[in-house]
């Protein structure tokens, strides 16, 4: 914290002036689900000018929490005092009238709407009854600025990549001035130099006595703005820390409930010479340009670049879900034709979306159905039917192997925890036994010891002979687990480098174009 700001979270004794500074005060939260107890009897104080960190592992019941202050759910048991004074939301709106914003996890968007009618949705401004346009283009405009961000106000929601989107949720909360701000993995798919923008309103936000909730599993980044940090256990209240005084290795085995040693497995598993997939001269105007790689047999390859590099348009573009304009693909010897997902599937690709909400789940249909979803051959007898034995068995064996938190395999997708719906996507490619698994962001939002299977899952595939891209924009991660990493800068791969030679330093050179080595 800057000299010049007084520290209202450590300086004062914890008597008057720390209570009047108390901006929200829950005690004795309790909230059931069917099935789930989510929050069992949780407190947490929130004080002005501070940045409050939430932390457990998926499932703990940190969204929930939030939910609850927002108004959205009312609790079973317990008591909120904002300013003072019992309150009880009923529903969101009005606790943003109170002055507590929210930036949810899940995007909240509506997508047919433009970036500026989304940022001040029910609150546009108006020229007596009719919506004052240029107002609207004005003060959205404003806020992007603030951000620094590179979007046009009008640009319809729908057309925007997934952090960008996560951006317009944050101008969004961001001008409604609010007393209490609560982030729920505000970066979780945000790229370095973004979050770096966000920590800097962060910062901004807490000089003007701005009370901040922070959720987040990249616990790395938590000591550049927390000032408290309060853990939580499958919906039990663990502890309260300032951050000053404890360490991530502390906050994470209170998560876990023991002490997690390394980040990374090591990697057992060993690339084979056999190329597997080849990309030759892959070009979609506009998005990339002449693209060429090979992915081996038993290979994990990275995909590293800032946002907008075109990583993510590659792998779609390879999976069939969106159309090239030059280039070819080869599986071994065979050249593909592929014209739409159905017929990557057919040819074993499989491509994990970082946007799981609509590419990736079923939502409203249960977990056992959806880890079957994409081989439904496997789990159906001769005529068609499914063998719901078969599914439940499938079901119940990625549930154990990916510890995915659900009260049974027949809960609906939809009030799973959001980390535990990454895990099921992931969980259903695997089923369906691919030879090439495309993971984009596969460990966004995932927890701690969560990501750790996952990385152990990514090395047994690798180690079963499956060609594995891993898109990561958390660099950690790619020089932990990747063979190779590929490199990406403005729709071109830039360059392939031995994960083992490198270093973080040289890829973040090439992907910030600072050295393009000149065309051949
Ligand atoms: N609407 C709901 N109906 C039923 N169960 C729910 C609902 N919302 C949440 N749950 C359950 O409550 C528990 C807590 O979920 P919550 O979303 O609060 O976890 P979280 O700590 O935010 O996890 P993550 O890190 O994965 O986002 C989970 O077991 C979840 O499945
Ligand atoms: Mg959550």
């Amino acid at each position: 914290m800057p000299p010049s700001a007084p520290d209202p979270v450590h300086a004062e004794p914890p008597s008057t002036a720390a209570t009047a500074a108390v901006l929200l005060r829950l005690e004795g939260i309790s909230k059931r689900f069917p099935g789930v107890l989510a929050l069992d009897g949780v407190s947490l104080e929130v004080r002005r000018g501070e940045v409050h960190a939430v932390c457990g592992e998926n499932g703990a019941g940190k969204s929930t929490l939030m939910k609850v202050i927002s108004g959205q759910y009312p609790p079973d048991a317990g008591t909120l005092h904002y300013r003072g004074e019992v309150c009880q939301f009923r529903s969101p709106a009005d606790s943003e009238a109170a002055g507590i914003a929210i930036i949810h996890q899940e995007l909240n968007l509506v997508p047919h709407l433009s970036v500026a009618e989304n940022i001040f949705l029910a609150r546009e401004p108006r020229k007596g009854w009719l919506i004052d346009r240029a107002a609207l283009r004005r003060n959205a405009q404003h806020c992007l600025d603030r951000l620094g961000l590179d979007i046009a106000p009008d640009v319809l929601v729908k057309t925007l990549s997934v952090a960008q989107q996560q951006m317009v949720e944050i101008a969004k909360a961001l001008s409604l001035n609010a007393q209490v701000l609560i982030m729920d993995e505000p970066t979780s798919s945000l790229t370095e130099s973004e979050t770096e923008k966000l920590f800097a309103i962060i910062h901004e936000l807490k000089r003007a006595g701005v009370g901040i909730v922070y959720i987040s599993h990249r616990l790395d980044e938590l000591a550049q703005i927390v000032d408290r940090v309060t853990v939580l256990r499958d919906g039990r209240y663990v502890s309260t820390d300032r951050f000053a005084d404890t360490t991530v290795e502390q906050i994470v085995a209170k998560m876990v409930g023991r002490s997690l040693d390394d980040v990374f497995p090591r990697r057992t598993s060993v690339p084979t010479p056999e190329v597997l997939l080849r990309v030759q001269g892959l070009t979609r105007q506009g998005a990339f340009h002449n693209v060429n790689f090979e992915l081996r047999r038993g290979e994990i390859l990275g995909f590293a670049g800032l946002m907008g590099a075109g990583r993510t348009e590659v792998a779609r573009a390879i999976f069939g879900a969106d159309p090239i304009d030059a280039g070819q693909v080869m599986l071994g010897e065979q050249r593909l034709a592929i014209h739409s997902p159905r017929d990557a599937v057919r040819h074993g690709l499989a491509y994990l979306s970082e946007d799981r909400k609509h590419d990736g789940l079923a939502l409203k249909m249960t977990v056992a159905q959806n880890i079957t979803l994409a081989n439904m051959e496997a789990v159906s007898n001769r005529v068609g039917l499914i063998r719901f034995d078969k599914e439940q068995v499938a079901a119940a064996r990625y549930i154990k192997a990916l510890d995915i938190r659900t009260p049974s395999s027949s809960q609906i997708v939809r009030l799973l925890s959001g980390g535990n719906q990454q895990k099921l996507v992931i969980s259903k490619w695997l089923f369906r036994e691919s030879r090439v698994l495309f993971f984009d962001e596969p460990t966004r939002g995932i927890d701690v010891g969560a990501k750790y299977a996952i990385y152990q899952l990514l090395d047994e595939l690798a180690g079963q002979g499956i060609g594995v891209v891993m898109i990561s924009s958390e660099l950690p991660e790619i020089m932990g687990m990747t063979d190779r990493v590929a490199v990406f800068h403005e729709g071109r791969l830039v360059t392939v480098l031995n994960t083992r030679d490198t270093s973080q330093e040289e890829v973040m050179h090439f992907a910030s174009g600072r050295s393009i080595p000149s065309p051949v």
